[in-house]
């Protein structure tokens, strides 16, 4: 099927609709079962990147090999009850030194394109100064491989594994400077053959967990006031990442960033609600994406946090509205936003207990979050691509007696966010392409190795890997650039 524009869309549905209830055959066309009829396949546009995503610390190991220095999640992980279980990422996957494997693996699937991340602490183990010339050979080896194999490299610059070494760490305005320093020296070594980068991983992350909550590194519980500054520090360190990562890479090279935005889907597909749901992203994003779309803070964020709102410096919010060439979205769980006559225009809608989830107990399934994360952000600010660079679910995966792991739930999960997905692209909204999260089952943060994200099931001690149901299924949706 071809891409259907916008405005055709409605009408070739509609006809293939009536004419299947009537029972009548068009010309060319077999109506009833018919799993292969082409025009009535889910197909995405023709040159869309399918890929799989992971983050280094997720899935490298080899933490004190190579001359890397430890990062903040290396400290939080070895601190007494941070972790699920005490697990670390000292060995994770292994892919330090199995990563040819892993190639092989994403291979297999067919991808044209891999996500990946660079430890910071592996190319500056002290955060900055002297750069260690065996992490940078590291990653040089990793993206020879991928590009020997056919598949794009898409490389973060900062997956919160912030070196431990830097004083202050996201409190400190020193910070920023520093990851903008490491980005010019990363891309100046490997924008010869990069040709896709992400400044940041999820600002919410390492900013708001990290510093707010304590649920993830550093592990600390900051008042509001120090807490919007660490986040301020954190949407500056995408801005100068960003001006680094252009000034030292050629021209054509496309910089944007990965944000897990806060996704609003309205109640109900009415005009008013549809509204409220633009409402709510812009608001609700305010500190994080709506700041780097706009170049400047809302004021329902301002309003919100008053007299702690962060201290901004000079020149900062021109940094951080810096244009960039594409957003990058991590979908997961929906939030449903309605009309409101409250003064910003929407309201948020409480997520009932019953709300359906996944293995991780946060991520609820809501597959037209995929869309709506979509629409809203191009409707407000126009972006010229999108990347969905991250999605995919945990799931209790079990080896059954014939050795096969067959995850039906996270195929359940993967195939309604892409039919949506496919609704994005069908109505014209310019995504690019969409990275599975994750090529392998990794250390999940916080929750250690008891959550499963992978297509590949790994066995920690021995690091085998089992392609499970879920990969074959991805497998045959990258080959036939469809649903199935
Ligand atoms: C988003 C993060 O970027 C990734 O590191 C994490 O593992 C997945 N979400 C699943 O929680």
């Amino acid at each position: 099927m071809k891409n259907i524009s916008r405005r055709s869309f409605g009408k070739s549905v509609a006809v293939s609709t009536a004419a299947a209830l009537s029972g009548i055959s068009l010309p060319g066309i077999a109506l009833g079962a018919q799993p292969d009829a082409d025009h009535l396949r889910y197909r995405f546009p023709k040159g869309f990147i399918w890929g799989c995503a992971t983050a280094a610390y997720q899935v490298e190991g080899g933490a004190k090999e190579g001359g890397r220095g430890p990062s903040v999640w290396d400290t939080f992980s070895h601190t007494p009850g941070k972790t699920h279980n005490g697990d670390t990422g000292d060995i994770a996957d292994d892919s330090y030194h199995l990563y040819k494997e892993d190639v092989q693996l994403l291979k297999n699937l067919g991808v044209q394109g891999h996500r990946m991340s660079i430890s910071w602490s592996r190319i500056f183990p002290e955060g900055k100064g002297t750069p260690n010339p065996a992490g940078l050979d590291y990653y040089s080896r990793v993206i020879d491989e991928l590009l020997a194999n056919k598949i794009t490299p898409y490389v973060t610059l900062f997956h919160w594994d912030l070196p431990d070494a830097l004083p202050g760490g996201w409190q400190n305005r020193d910070t920023p400077k520093a990851f903008a320093d490491y980005c010019a020296y990363v891309t100046k070594h490997l924008g010869d053959r990069v040709k896709h980068w992400m400044t940041i991983n999820e600002f919410i992350c390492y900013t708001d967990l990290g510093y707010r909550v304590g649920q993830f590194a550093p592990g600390l519980r900051l008042g509001p006031a120090e807490a919007n500054q660490v986040r301020h520090h954190g949407v500056l360190a995408h801005g100068l990442g960003l001006k680094a990562v252009r000034a030292n890479t050629p021209t054509g090279t496309q910089v944007g960033l990965a944000e897990d935005a806060k996704v609003y889907v309205p109640v109900m597909e009415t005009k008013e609600h549809i509204e409220a749901a633009r409402k709510a992203a812009r608001a609700e994003n305010g500190m994080f994406l709506t700041a780097v779309m706009e170049g400047k803070y809302p004021d329902s964020y301002l309003e919100k946090e008053g007299a702690n709102a962060p201290k901004i410096g000079p020149g900062d919010m021109e940094a951080i509205g810096g244009k960039v060439d594409f957003v990058g979205l991590n979908i997961y769980d929906p939030n449903f936003a309605q009309a409101s006559d409250s003064k910003w225009g929407y309201s948020v809608v409480p997520m009932p207990t019953s709300y359906p989830h996944m293995a991780s107990p946060w991520l609820n399934m809501g597959p037209e979050g995929i869309y709506w994360g979509v629409r809203n952000v191009v409707d407000l600010w126009k972006v010229p691509a999108i990347y969905i660079t991250e999605n995919g679910t945990s799931s209790d995966d079990v080896i059954n007696s014939a050795g096969r792991i067959e995850d039906i739930d996270r195929v359940m999960f993967l195939r309604n966010y892409l039919t949506q997905l496919h609704r994005a692209t069908a109505e014209g909204y310019p995504v690019k392409g969409y990275f599975l999260w994750s090529l392998l089952d990794n250390f999940e943060w916080a929750d250690g190795f008891s959550k499963r994200f992978g297509l590949h099931y790994v066995d920690y001690k021995t690091q085998k890997r089992t392609p499970k149901l879920s990969a074959e299924w991805y497998k045959q949706v990258i080959a036939q650039n469809a649903v199935v």
